[in-house]
């Protein structure tokens, strides 16, 4: 069986490895890939994965099976459909259902229809209809971009002022090609990724993972992609799971089948965990990054099998994906000036020390010269296991510490929560 991935971050790496761990033992593709990836899949970097149907002709040209698709972009974009449309079977959301993350105020609207815990929210359209709502307001209150925005789209406002200013700037500069914001109550409390695997009826969830998203240690400074997670999560045992899938995953999937959009790929809920219970944050119809780094090195079921289920509607009926009673503990190298900037063309020394030590996945690498160097923001992805998460936590840091490269960032209390929670 031939797979091909999409995408070229620690998330498609991540992907990679555990597809390699298949009993089908596929032969791996990944377009674009990177200088990691290339170990694992063989990587087609000219393929223009802006391009639905460049995605299209290299998967027909190369003959594959199976098409898994990474990121959110190629999601909204329609590649699931065009895929499907021209006979190559691929994992995720059709357009219309990727709608999830592609759309806040659809979200918003089909949490409500399907009664999911959410915060309350207001659709703004302009700038009068901000300056209304933004008066009456409550704060810290949110602003949010309806659109995809990388990570970016989301401020929070302490004041009135703050939020004339961040609705003034969404309106004028249409940075995402927003047509409207949403103003949302500010949720207090600790986050949790819970994805689970769909097949537009069932849901199959996967193990819980939480992700560091500021920049620094405390949670300090501006937000990123995501700096570190781990998994499982202390206090969200197997019952904990299964209540929020139950008042989160469920009524979404069924909510999109009614509606003729089921649901299929993996549907990753972004919760607020507070006083009055769970409630969601966002949705995205993908794998998260870097949540799947820590989570698909404990799956014991075979991935290749779970994402060829969720394609046909009930396929997933009966299964349940396995995890290890281990912990993994992700951390996240980045390059100087990330999140504003990215340095590019730093040589990376000491990655095939810390592999002895932990995984390593590639996230921003190229190969330059025989040497790997940085190219990109987030630049490698060290997962190691453990018994408990301080031994997790532990061979992580320690094999971070062998890699080195100018202005490498890396945030010091990854996990520390979990380490803590888990000797009191
Ligand atoms: P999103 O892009 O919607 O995941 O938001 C990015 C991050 O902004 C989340 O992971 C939270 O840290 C924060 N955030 C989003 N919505 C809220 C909210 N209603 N209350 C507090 N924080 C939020
Ligand atoms: N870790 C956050 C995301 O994947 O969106």
């Amino acid at each position: 069986m031939r797979v091909l991935i999409v995408g070229g971050g620690g998330r498609e790496h991540a992907i990679a490895k555990a597809l390699r761990r298949s009993p089908h033992s596929p032969e791996l593709l990944c377009t674009p890939g990177n200088a990691g990836i290339s170990a694992d899949a063989e990587c087609l970097p000219d393929v223009d994965t802006g391009n639905v149907e460049a995605i299209v002709a290299a998967a027909r040209e190369r003959g594959v099976d199976l098409v898994v698709v990474g990121p959110e972009a190629p999601l909204v974009a329609g590649a699931v459909d065009a895929l499907e449309a021209a006979g190559v079977p691929a994992f995720g959301p059709s357009a219309a259902a990727a709608e999830l993350e592609g759309s806040k105020s659809f979200a918003k609207e089909l949490m409500k229809a399907a009664e999911v815990p959410t915060a309350s929210h207001v659709l703004l359209r302009d700038h009068e209809e901000a300056a209304e709502h933004l008066a009456q307001a409550s704060y810290p209150a949110v602003l949010k971009a309806d659109g995809l925005a990388a990570g970016k789209g989301v401020i929070i406002c302490q004041s009135e002022a703050e939020a004339l200013e961040a609705a003034a700037v969404f309106f004028t500069e249409r940075r995402f090609g927003e047509t409207a914001v949403v103003l949302e109550e500010f949720l207090d409390g600790e986050e949790l990724s819970l994805l689970a695997l769909c097949d537009g009826e069932n849901v199959v969830p996967l193990a819980p993972a939480q992700d560091y998203k500021r920049i620094f240690d405390g949670d300090a400074g501006p937000n990123t992609g995501g700096m570190g997670s781990y998994s499982p999560v202390p206090g969200f045992g197997a019952a904990e799971v299964e209540e929020i899938v139950d008042s989160v995953h469920r009524p979404v999937v069924a909510e999109m089948a009614r509606r003729g959009i089921p649901f299929h790929g993996v549907l990753y809920a972004g919760l607020m965990i507070g006083s009055s219970g769970p409630k969601v944050l966002e949705f995205n119809v993908r794998f998260g990054d870097p949540e799947t780094q820590a989570v698909l090195p404990r799956l014991r079921s075979d991935l290749l099998d779970l994402c060829l289920a969720t394609r046909e509607p009930g396929g997933l009926a009966g299964s349940q994906a396995e995890f290890g009673d281990d912990w993994a503990v992700t951390l996240v190298l980045a390059s100087a000036g990330y999140p504003e900037s990215s340095s590019k063309g730093d040589v990376i020394r000491g990655i095939g020390e810390a592999a002895e030590l932990a995984e390593v996945t590639h996230a921003g690498t190229a190969e330059r010269d025989g040497e790997v160097v940085t190219a990109g923001g987030r630049v490698l992805n060290v997962t190691a296991l453990g018994g408990t998460p301080a031994e997790a936590r532990d061979r992580a840091y320690d094999a971070a510490q062998r890699i080195s490269f100018d202005g490498m960032q890396i945030r010091t209390d990854i996990a520390a929560r979990a380490v803590e929670r888990v000797a009191s």
